[in-house]
């Protein structure tokens, strides 16, 4: 039982960083900051940001989820205030451990085996799953967008369980779209074929090594800032101050459902950590450039928030593409497309970065056993890990085909906050049990900080629908029962820490380090 808790020494993990080829060292503070805000603002503010403010009905009428109305500033105030506590523990840990893998990485150091495992099957929610709703609302703004010249037809629009979803609560336009669809074999033939593709599209590019991936990351950022900033700008002049009230409608318990859904626009301040490997004097640089990029995302966002529930009525935020529709609703249609716009440069960053950084956790999980040796091969040309690439690019391209965007928002949710509350576990219990092992950065009162953290995430978690927990139960259950079938038995660790099984090459060389 006590090898199910069998730890990675962290001495071990920096000597596998010794024998990864020695990734150039190159991002600093500022690096890390644009490549924070090139993972983090996306889908989220771009698209739930509706549903957390207007909340969410069924087709009978009842509350799925109340929302926090004009409120929602200080959702994200909520937000900002717990994902700062995970983003210190992750701080300490990235700059002690500076290994690729994240979270993955820094658990199997402290809490034992069997927790990683779960860590990284959680992982797999927030980047892979994340992913299949960042491309359904890539999609939902890339249609907006060229709707002036090209009107899609509805079922290449919309995946089969998000045309059901959508019909299931009264859409009737969505109705007919899946009466009149093409069947196969008696069933409606619904696709949503520009999410499946942008990700193929990805894919491609990351499997052939997108070298200049820093210098085209700095460019989106520099796009999406400019386009929050025109929202922020035109919108605050077109103001009714009388949308502000109510200003709680739903009192806290909007705050904090709402927060539990927008909770996804923060995904990402983490996947920085991944790039501990790549990151000049980690030990200073990568708690600045988490702490710094989170701080500026949620300013944003706070701006953001206040700034669309003061144009428009908070009820009328419900869409897949709430910035945009709020310009129109408000009469500043001339400006919405070039939201829309901003919003397709900013979620493919997004996709970017979950989809470059997914195949690099399953590396990571190979490379110890848990996953089968081919996971961790490299292509020998392209030197990228080409086969979890393509695996983790055609399981969110098929996911982005069909699936529905709101159960992947909280599945995704309610995953990264679990991910995240152990990680805060993780901190405190190394702090126990290696008191005095070096570390470049320190929580600062770490039993409240890590406590208070992992409490917080819990508390976000509880805000999150029924069905929501009852998947991510299944979900467990599944990881579960791999680790046992095959993880258990191949661990490196358990087998006696040998090299790692036939088929593991070292790490490949990360585009994240080509700053031209
Ligand atoms: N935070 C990222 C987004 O909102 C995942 O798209």
């Amino acid at each position: 039982m006590a090898s199910l808790f069998a730890r990675k020494p962290i001495g071990e993990l920096q000597v596998d960083q010794e024998s990864t080829g020695g990734l150039k060292r190159a991002l600093g503070v500022g690096d890390l900051v644009m490549l924070s805000i090139g993972a983090v603002i996306g889908a989220g503010i771009f698209s739930t940001l509706g549903t957390a403010a207007a909340g969410e009905v069924n087709a009978a009428g009842q509350v799925v989820r109340y929302g926090a109305g004009p409120a929602l500033v200080l959702s994200f105030l909520l937000l900002g205030a717990v994902c700062g506590l995970a983003a210190l523990c992750y701080a300490e840990l990235a700059a002690m451990i500076p290994q690729a893998g994240s979270a993955y990485a820094y658990s199997y150091a402290t809490l034992g085996e069997l927790l990683a495992w779960i860590i990284g099957w959680d992982l797999i929610l927030e980047y892979a799953v994340g992913n299949v709703a960042v491309a359904i609302a890539w999609a939902g703004y890339f249609n907006s967008l060229i709707s002036p010249w090209v009107q899609l037809p509805g079922w290449i629009t919309h995946g089969y369980w998000n045309a059901k979803a959508l019909a299931a609560n009264g859409d009737a336009a969505m109705q007919q779209v899946i009466d009149t669809a093409p069947r196969l074999g008696g069933i409606p033939v619904l696709i949503n074929l520009p999410a499946f593709l942008i990700v193929m599209a990805i894919t491609w590019l990351l499997v052939i090594g997108v070298k200049e991936s820093t210098r085209v990351n700095n460019a989106m950022v520099v796009v999406k800032l400019l386009v929050l900033a025109l929202f922020i700008i035109v919108g605050a002049m077109h103001i009714d101050t009388a949308n502000y009230t109510p200003f709680a409608p739903n009192g806290f318990r909007g705050i904090h459902q709402g927060a539990a859904i927008v909770f996804f626009a923060f995904i990402g301040f983490d996947a920085i950590s991944t790039a501990a490997e790549e990151t000049k004097n980690p030990q200073r640089n990568m708690p600045l450039g988490i702490m710094i990029g989170l701080g500026v995302c949620t300013v944003i966002y706070m701006i953001v928030g206040a700034v669309a529930t003061g144009l428009i009525p908070y009820q009328q935020l419900k869409s897949s593409d709430p910035l945009a529709h709020a310009f129109e609703v408000a009469g500043l249609t001339q400006f919405s497309w070039i939201i829309a716009a901003g919003a397709v440069v900013s979620m493919a960053a997004v996709l970017l970065v979950f989809q470059y950084g997914q195949p690099r956790i399953f590396y990571a999980m190979a490379r110890d056993g848990l996953l089968p040796p081919w996971a961790a091969k490299i292509h020998p040309k392209y030197r990228t890990p080409h086969i979890t690439t393509i695996l983790t690019g055609v399981l969110v391209a098929v996911g982005a085909l069909l699936a529905d965007d709101a159960a992947t928002y909280d599945l995704t949710n309610i995953g990264t906050l679990s991910a995240f509350a152990l990680v805060c576990v993780g901190v405190l219990v190394l702090r126990i049990k290696e008191p005095n092992r070096p570390r470049p950065f320190r929580v600062p009162f770490v039993w409240g900080v890590t406590l208070l953290g992992a409490g917080a995430c819990v508390f976000v978690m509880w805000g999150l629908p029924v069905h929501a927990w009852e998947r991510f139960g299944i979900w467990l259950l599944i990881g579960l029962a791999i680790y046992f079938v095959y993880g258990y038995r191949n661990s490196v660790l358990r087998r006696g820490g040998g090299p790692p099984s036939s088929g593991a090459t070292p790490v490949p060389q990360a585009p994240l380090e080509g700053k031209q």
